[in-house]
């Protein structure tokens, strides 16, 4: 039985590696306040299982910021860090001061670690850590781990959010170089699933095709030609699982497929899949982000990790849930 933290466990990422550990036996301390405008869930909301029918599920519903003050267990096997005031591109766009706030979360975390000592520390950076230059219209290339070179080259990342993430993954090296804290940050692209919050674009487009069914037009956010890197959520659990211990001194790795879809050819598959072919239009008045975000999967492969789940299939497993549960 392994003692792990899990911070932000009560969002869409949390819930996904929480159940896991809870299956496994582990006893898993989840830390969440469930903040506004993020894809938190009080436990006995969350959809598929209630981790309170766990008896080591043990839930503080608080900052983790005051967690770490109060709470200086020096037993941790690991502690996945995924607090984080995130949300979709509205969100990042709108609000980047409370974005922000993902600097101090992370800063308090690296300093509790220092003292709580955890044998390991998983951090979830973000493929918005990564240069915009290299995700233009009209320039762009599948995302490679090593285009972030903390000694030597860094490029603009994506507004608050890129921001924050490209520092935390800067403190967990030094954290390694000057106090041994061994920790791996992951960079997911497009974490995708059925219970994600609505916010987001895989689920919002799903619902508006049913929601749509029989109509001429589906309409989807910016031109609808901005490509993203959709990995299933249960395939980011797999790929960490499956890589995390290979990592200690705080390296990236890329949760990827290595796929562009863009937002009209996802729309396209959601309708064929509920069972029309609707022209699918822009929305010019909603954001779109960057054009194109993609993510090699070089070093992901060498570490033993292929993503399983494919787009369509992803939409299907969606669909079903959505079909049964709208
Ligand atoms: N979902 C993805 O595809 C994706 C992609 C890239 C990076 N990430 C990263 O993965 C992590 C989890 O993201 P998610 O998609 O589950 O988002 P989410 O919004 O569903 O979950 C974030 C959780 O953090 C909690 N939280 C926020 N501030 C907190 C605080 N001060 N103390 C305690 N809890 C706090 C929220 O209540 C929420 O439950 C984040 O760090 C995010 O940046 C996710």
């Amino acid at each position: 039985m392994r003692k792990v933290l899990l911070t932000g466990g009560a969002g869409f990422v949390g819930r996904h590696f929480l159940k896991r550990f809870l299956d496994a036996g582990d006893e898993v301390h989840c830390v969440d306040n469930v903040a506004q405008f993020t894809g938190g869930k009080l436990p006995k909301d969350f959809p598929f299982y209630n981790p309170h029918d766990y008896k080591n599920f043990h839930f503080y519903h608080e900052d983790c910021r005051a967690y770490f003050k109060r709470v200086r267990d020096t037993d941790f096997d690991y502690a996945f860090h995924l607090a984080a005031m995130v949300g979709g591109r509205l969100m990042i766009d709108n609000f980047p001061l409370a974005v922000a706030d993902d600097l101090s979360i992370d800063a308090e975390y690296w300093q509790w670690a220092k003292e709580a000592k955890p044998k390991k520390t998983i951090t979830f950076s973000s493929s918005a850590a990564y240069p915009i230059k290299f995700q233009r219209r009209e320039y762009y290339v599948l995302l490679k781990e090593n285009m972030i070179e903390f000694q030597s080259d860094l490029g603009m990342p994506d507004m608050s959010y890129g921001w924050a993430k490209l520092t935390t993954e800067y403190i967990g090296k030094l954290a390694y170089e000057k106090h041994g804290l061994k920790s791996v940050a992951y960079r997911p692209f497009s974490g995708y699933g059925e219970d994600q919050d609505d916010t987001y674009p895989f689920p919002s487009i799903c619902k508006r095709a049913i929601e749509n069914k029989g109509e001429d037009v589906l309409t989807v956010w910016g031109t609808g030609e901005q490509m993203r890197d959709f990995i299933h959520i249960e395939d980011c659990v797999d790929g960490v699982f499956q890589t995390m211990d290979k990592i200690d001194n705080g390296d990236a790795v890329n949760l990827s497929t290595g796929i562009y879809t863009s937002f009209k050819q996802l729309a396209k598959l959601a309708a064929e899949v509920v069972g029309y072919s609707p022209e699918i239009k822009g929305l010019s008045d909603k954001p779109e982000g960057v054009f194109a975000r993609g993510g090699d999967t070089t070093k992901q492969k060498e570490l033993g990790f292929t993503y399983k789940i494919g787009l369509k299939e992803g939409v299907e497993k969606a669909m079903t849930y959505f079909l049964g549960n709208v």
